[in-house]
C-alpha cells in the first residue's frame, strides 16, 4: 500500500496548472452512452475515478482508445445495460449510467452505489424522479432493475431536495425521452452546466429557464463530436488554500476565476491577498489569518468538497471558528486525524468548533475519503518534521499528480511504497 511522506515547513511558491474536472468528467462520460457514434473527450484528469468509469463503460460495450491528449469512445457496438457492483461500489457516480441506459435501451440493471465514509449516499431522489419519466423499477439483491416498457416519456419533475447526481441523471435520461421535460429545484453546480454544454453539442435540446429550472426537449439523433471538459474547481480551491496555509505565493492557472468567486471572497476575508487575471488567480498568504463562520451549501454556496481543507486553514486563525456541514451527514472524518496533529476541533452533529492558533505537529496519519486525505497533506505542509499519510488510494481517486504539482512549488513530499 503506497503512502506519502511530507516534510513540512516550506512556503509554497510558483505556478500550478489545474487539471480537468473529475466531477464534470464523470457525468459526461456516463452521458456518452446516449450515443451510438464516436465521441472524443479532452482534458479528462488522469485519476482513479475516471479510470473506474472508463472500465464501467467498457463493461457496457463501449470501445475506448486513450491517447496522450484525448479519449475516443466508440459506441457503435455498445449493447449492454448491466452495471456490476464490483465497479459501482468503489465509485458512487456509477449510478449515473442509469439514466442514459434507460434512455437508450428502455432497460437497465445498475448496482446501488452503497455508502462511503462521508455518508449513506442514497439514490432515492434519482429513482423517484426517473419513475416520473414512465420508468418502473424494483430493488433486488442490491441492484436497481428498471425498465420503461413504452420508452421514456417527458414530464414535469420537481426535486424534493437539491441533488447534483439526481439532476445529472435526469437531464441525461430526459435528453432522449419522447416530448418535453421540465426539471425544477435543480442543482446548478458548474459541472452540471458543463454536462449541459456537452449534451447540446452532441445534438440535445436543453435550456435553462430560470436559476434552478431546466427544459429538455427529447431528440432522437445525436452527432459525433469532440469536447473538452472544464477545469477542476475543487482542485483549484485546494491549492489556493495550500498557499494560504503555508503563507506562500501561488499562481493557480487554467481556471475561470468567476466560477470560484465564493472561495476567493472567503480567502480574501480570511486575510489572503488575491490577484485575479483572465485564466489565473494569484494568492499570497498572510501570517495573520482571521477566524470565520463557514456553512457549506449547494452552488454557489461554499462547497462541501472544500470543507476539510478550509478547516485546516482555520486551525491557524487568530481565534476560534465554526464550520457547519449542511450537505453530508458524516463529513468530519478528517477531524480525528487533525486532532492527532494537535488541532483542537470539537464536533457536535453537523457543527465543528475549530480552535485557532494551532501549530500542527507531524504524525503518522490515515486517509479516509478523498477530501479528508488532502486536508491531512495541507496540515502536514505546515508542520515542522515528517508526516506519513497512509491509504493514499483515496487521494488518487480525485487529485492528478498531487505530489508532482506540490513538489514543483517547493513542498518536500514523496510517494513511498
Ligand atoms: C456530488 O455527489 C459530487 N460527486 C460530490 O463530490 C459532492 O460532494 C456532492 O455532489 C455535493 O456537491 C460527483 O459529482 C461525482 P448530491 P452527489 O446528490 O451527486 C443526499 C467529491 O469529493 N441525497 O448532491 O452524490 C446525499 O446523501 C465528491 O468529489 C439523497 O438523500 O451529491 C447528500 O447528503 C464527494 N438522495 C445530499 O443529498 C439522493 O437520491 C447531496 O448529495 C441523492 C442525494
Amino acid at each position: 500500500m503506497q503512502k506519502l511522506e511530507v516534510f513540512g515547513g516550506n512556503k509554497l511558491k510558483g505556478q500550478i496548472k489545474i487539471s480537468g474536472s473529475k466531477n464534470a468528467s464523470l457525468p459526461i462520460l456516463a452521458a456518452t452512452l446516449l450515443s451510438n457514434n464516436r465521441i472524443i473527450l479532452k482534458n479528462l484528469p488522469k485519476v482513479g475515478d475516471i479510470e473506474t468509469m472508463l472500465t464501467l463503460l467498457q463493461s457496457l460495450g463501449s470501445k475506448i482508445k486513450i491517447n496522450k491528449e484525448q479519449i475516443i469512445i466508440d459506441n457503435t457496438k455498445q449493447q449492454k445495460n448491466f452495471a456490476s457492483y464490483n465497479l459501482v461500489k468503489t465509485m458512487r457516480a456509477g449510478i449515473l449510467v442509469l439514466g442514459p441506459l434507460l434512455a437508450k435501451f428502455g432497460f437497465a440493471k445498475v448496482s446501488l452505489p452503497g455508502g462511503c465514509a462521508i455518508g449513506t449516499r442514497p439514490v432515492d431522489i434519482h429513482l423517484k424522479a426517473i419513475s416520473k419519466l414512465g420508468v418502473k423499477y424494483k430493488i433486488h439483491q442490491g441492484y436497481v432493475i428498471a425498465n420503461a416498457p413504452k420508452g421514456l416519456k417527458g414530464n414535469n419533475i420537481h426535486f424534493s431536495k437539491i441533488s447534483v447526481g439526481a439532476t445529472e441523471n435526469l437531464i441525461i435520461a430526459a435528453s432522449l425521452a419522447e416530448g418535453t421535460t421540465i426539471l425544477s429545484n435543480c442543482a446548478i453546480e458548474p459541472e452540471i452546466k458543463d454536462l449541459v454544454n456537452f449534451l447540446n453539442k452532441i445534438g440535445c435540446k436543453i435550456k435553462w429557464k430560470s436559476k434552478r429550472t431546466i427544459k429538455i426537449i427529447g431528440v432522437s439523433k445525436l452527432k459525433e463530436i469532440s469536447y473538452s471538459v472544464m477545469f477542476d474547481r475543487i482542485e483549484a480551491g485546494t491549492y489556493l488554500i495550500a498557499a494560504a496555509v503555508t503563507e506562500g505565493n501561488l499562481k493557480i492557472q487554467n481556471i475561470i476565476p468567476k466560477i470560484i468567486k465564493t472561495e476567493i471572497d472567503i480567502l480574501k476575508k480570511i486575510g489572503s491577498k488575491i490577484i485575479v487575471k483572465k485564466n489565473e488567480v494569484q494568492i499570497i498568504g498572510n501570517k495573520k489569518i482571521k477566524s470565520m463562520k463557514i456553512k457549506t451549501a449547494p452552488y454557489p454556496g461554499f462547497p462541501t468538497d472544500l470543507q476539510a481543507q478550509i478547516m485546516v486553514l482555520l486551525c491557524r486563525a487568530n481565534k476560534s471558528s465554526i464550520i457547519q456541514e449542511n450537505i453530508f451527514e458524516n463529513r468530519f472524518m478528517h477531524v480525528a486525524e487533525l486532532n492527532r496533529m494537535g488541532a483542537k476541533i470539537l464536533t457536535n452533529g453537523n457543527k465543528a468548533l475549530v480552535k485557532g492558533n494551532i501549530n500542527f505537529a507531524p504524525a503518522e496519519l490515515m486517509a479516509t475519503d478523498l477530501r479528508a486525505s488532502v486536508s491531512l497533506i495541507l496540515a502536514a505542509l505546515t508542520s515542522k518534521g515528517k508526516s506519513v499519510i497512509n491509504r493514499i488510494y483515496h487521494l488518487d481517486r480525485g487529485y492528478e499528480n498531487i505530489e508532482k504539482k506540490l513538489k514543483k512549488v517547493g513542498a518536500k513530499i514523496r510517494r513511498v511504497n
